[in-house]
Formats: C-alpha cells, sequence, structure tokens
C-alpha cells in the first residue's frame, strides 16, 4: 500500500516558528568542530545535508556552554564571540534548505571525562560514572551561577547566530538532569534536599533568560527523562514539578528521552522494545505542550503510526538518518526500497560505531553507502565499499527470514549501483 505520510507533512508551530512537517533530525553530537569548539565546513555539510532532505527541524547536538561543560576533544562550544561566525554559519546552512534550525545546548556535568575534555570533572556532588571512574568535583555556590549564566549567554548567542529553536539537554545525565535527581544530587545547600531546590539551578536559567529577553522563552523545547531506571532517579511522575514549570513558561516542546551513562544497557533494551514513544505518549497526558518522541524510529511508516495514535506531535530520528540522510525524501518519493537503514536497527549489537566515537578516536562516518560524502574521494575507496559488503554478510546469522530479505535486497541495491 502506498504511503501518503499525510500526517508527518503536516506543518506544525512551535512558538510562533512554523516547521513545515512533523520530522525531526534528534540532536547528534559529531565531533568535527575544532578544537576550540567552533563550526566546521564538516559540520555545515554534513547538517545541511540533512536539512536538504525533507527535515522539518534539524537539531544540531550537545553544544557546550563552556570548555569544562563539554564531552570530547572536538565538541561544539557557544558563547564565546569567537563562536558567533561559525554558529551563523551553520545556522543559515539549515535554514536555507527550507528546514528549521535547532541547536541543543548542555553541559556534561559529572559524566564528563577528563581524558577527552582535557578538563576536570564537576557535578552537584560527588559522583563517579562507574564505566568511568572520575569522581566529580563539588560545584561552589558561585560556580552554579556562573553556570547559569553561561546557559544563558548560549542560549542568547543562539538565537543571535540564527538558530530558531534551543533545545536545553536536561536529560541523559548531564549537569541539569544530575541537579534534579536525588541519585546524583546529594547536597546539603539551597541546590539540594528539597526537590524544589533541587530544581533551583533550572528555574534560574529559565528565569535569567527571560529577564534578557521575554520573547526567547517561547522558543526553547526541553530534552527530559521519562526514566532513569535507577533509584531516586528521574521519571514522569518526579518530574511533574519540572513539566509543570515550563508549561507555565510556555516553552516549545519536549522531546523525550531516557536513562543515564549508568543505566545505558536499561535505555537500550527499552528503545529496542519502542517504549521511548510510550514515555512520549504518557508525557502528552500530562500537558497541552507539543512532545517529539523518538528512539529506535527506523522508517516513516513508523513515524506516521505513532502520529496516528496521538503519542506525539512530532517524531525524531538519529541512526536512521545518520544512516540514510535522505531517508524521508526516498520514503516522500515512494522509494523506501532504496533506503539503506541503519545497522545497528536491522539487528542489535552489529554496529555502534557512531556511538563510540570518542572512546575510539574515530572520525564521524557511518558505514552505509547512502551516508558516503560523494565528494571525498576515500569514501568510495574499495576498503569501505568491501567492509559494507562483509559487515551486511556478518548480519545474516542469526536473524529473522523478514530481515534477511531485506539485506539481500540492500546487498543487490547496492551491488547494482557500484
Ligand atoms: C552519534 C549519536 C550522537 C548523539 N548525540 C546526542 C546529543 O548530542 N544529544 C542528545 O540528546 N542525544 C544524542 N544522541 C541520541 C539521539 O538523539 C537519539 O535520542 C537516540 O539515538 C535514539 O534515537 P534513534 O534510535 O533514532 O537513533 C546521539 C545519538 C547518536 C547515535
Ligand atoms: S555508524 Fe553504524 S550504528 Fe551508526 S548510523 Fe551508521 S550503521 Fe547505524
Amino acid at each position: 500500500m502506498i504511503n501518503n505520510y499525510n500526517l508527518l507533512k503536516q506543518s506544525i508551530n512551535l512558538g510562533g516558528v512554523t516547521i513545515k512537517n512533523r520530522i525531526v533530525s534528534s540532536p547528534i553530537s559529531t565531533n568535527m568542530a575544532t578544537e576550540d569548539g567552533s563550526v566546521t565546513e564538516n559540520l555545515i555539510n554534513y547538517f545541511s545535508n540533512i536539512a536538504a532532505n525533507d527535515i522539518g527541524m534539524v537539531t544540531v547536538g550537545a553544544t557546550s556552554v563552556s570548555e569544562e561543560g563539554g564531552d570530547a576533544s572536538n565538541g561544539m562550544h557557544i558563547g564565546k564571540n569567537i563562536h558567533l561566525n561559525g554558529l551563523t554559519k551553520l545556522a543559515s546552512s539549515i535554514n536555507e534548505q527550507g528546514s528549521t534550525a535547532a541547536i541543543q545546548i548542555f553541559h556534561v556535568g559529572a559524566q564528563g571525562n577528563t581524558f577527552y575534555s582535557k578538563k576536570r570533572v564537576v557535578g552537584p556532588s560527588k559522583y563517579i560514572v562507574p564505566d568511568i571512574g572520575i569522581e566529580a568535583e563539588v560545584l561552589s555556590i558561585d560556580e552554579i551561577v556562573k553556570i547559569e549564566n553561561e546557559f544563558c549567554e548560549g542560549v542568547i548567542q543562539a538565537f543571535d547566530s540564527g538558530f530558531k529553536i534551543v533545545e536545553m539537554h536536561l536529560g541523559h545525565g548531564y549537569l541539569l538532569h544530575e541537579f534534579m535527581s536525588a541519585h546524583m544530587n546529594r547536597r546539603e545547600d539551597e541546590y539540594g534536599g528539597s526537590k524544589e531546590n533541587r530544581l533551583k539551578i533550572v528555574k534560574n536559567i529559565f528565569n535569567k533568560i527571560e529577564k534578557k529577553s521575554k520573547h526567547a522563552i517561547k522558543n526553547i523545547g526541553a530534552r527530559i527523562s521519562a526514566d532513569d531506571f535507577i533509584e531516586k532517579g528521574l521519571d514522569l511522575i518526579e518530574n511533574k514539578e519540572l513539566i509543570n514549570f515550563l508549561d507555565s513558561k510556555k516553552i516549545a516542546y519536549y522531546s523525550v528521552t531516557a536513562g543515564i551513562y549508568e543505566t545505558a544497557k536499561q535505555k537500550y533494551l527499552k528503545m529496542k522494545e519502542g517504549s521511548y514513544w510510550e514515555y512520549a505518549n504518557n508525557l502528552k497526558k500530562m500537558t497541552q505542550t507539543p512532545i517529539i518522541a523518538q528512539g529506535n524510529i527506523t522508517s516513516l511508516e513508523l513515524g506516521e503510526m505513532i502520529l496516528r495514535k496521538n503519542m506525539s506531535d512530532m517524531i525524531g530520528m538519529a541512526q536512521a538518518l545518520i544512516a540514510d540522510p535522505a531517508l524521508a525524501s526516498k520514503s516522500f518519493k515512494g522509494e523506501e526500497e532504496k533506503i539503506i537503514p541503519c545497522l545497528a536497527h536491522l539487528k542489535v549489537g552489529t554496529c555502534h560505531r557512531c556511538r563510540y566515537l570518542k572512546q575510539k578516536d574515530l572520525s564521524f562516518e557511518c558505514i552505509t553507502p547512502s551516508s558516503w560524502d560523494k565528494n571525498k574521494s576515500h569514501n568510495s575507496s574499495k576498503n569501505k565499499k568491501e567492509s559494507f559488503l562483509k559487515m551486511l554478510e556478518k548480519l545474516k546469522d542469526n536473524i529473522a527470514n523478514e530481515k534477511l530479505e531485506n539485506i539481500e535486497k540492500i546487498q543487490k541495491n547496492f551491488i547494482d549501483n557500484i
């Protein structure tokens, strides 16, 4: 049956900004910035290519409000004069494609890693991520106030650069999430203890932004955790006060996610089951603010189904678009069979390349041919083609028939086209 994707094709208004359709490129960090966190040509090419392929909103991933807040040696930074020019070029390269440029801003907090960031690791309290093993230094009140101001300056610079939407990262166990979570925040001063105190940093940031620009708040979205999968962590019930506060500020949207570094395994299992869409559905019952669902959305068929069931207002995709940036354009043309899927979506555990770039010191490149930058000669190299075909062969072991057919189709398509 031909799918017209009628719901996905509808535009939506986020705080006065019209997004041309309901498809979001979820925030991805790509370690393609310079060492001082500035935008590079590679970053511009990457995100503008996604924007050119029928995506309503493209979210540039975790961009740090300070050097200490970064999580990689080539992560993006925001807030200093040196960043303005590159950010302006990046935003306009996305907007010029008829998409909407959004940027996510964050501070890595206690999940930082000195090995990659070359900076100290800080957090609300002493805390060690088991897999990293570095104890976070406890932030003083003066340092917290400085970070609040850096968030505020980051947001203002993002809008000044031409980003139409800014997403505050309040999830994944990063600094702002850490302050809100009783699992990670054990302070006994005005920033810890009661729920009201744990929310103080987030409230201060939003209030400070509002003071600088009343207008800005309505174009800010928030990525929040629907479940941390850990005792004393956050879930939608624990986040009720946060949601009430953000609703009262009339923010643009919520993007629903889950998990922290410590609970990564649970996170991927839940994501695979489609639980993240259920989280979006549950949040939708708590608020009138638009919701973006994501996590293992592998096709526009699935996205259309999520909207049809009224589980969310928009859908986000990360890996499916990394693997094939033209997924939406191909689907809109009825050429779904030409889409090359993310191999991790086809079979769990086959490929994690893009997720663990930092640890392996890899450049941001996906293994699928649909993601290869045709302008780079090494991308069409024999080695690369062979390694992709080898990977497909490996995928065929212990796989359900329906998926096997899928892989054989991809192999044929690929061989026919090289
Ligand atoms: C390479 C990569 C980088 C990511 N970077 C970010 C990020 O900067 N901020 C964020 O909130 N999530 C980030 N994510 C998570 C995605 O936004 C998304 O929520 C997750 O991958 C699940 O969606 P998917 O199944 O469509 O990939 C990243 C994911 C990947 C694969
Ligand atoms: S690098 Fe691997 S996991 Fe990442 S999008 Fe490509 S195929 Fe998927």
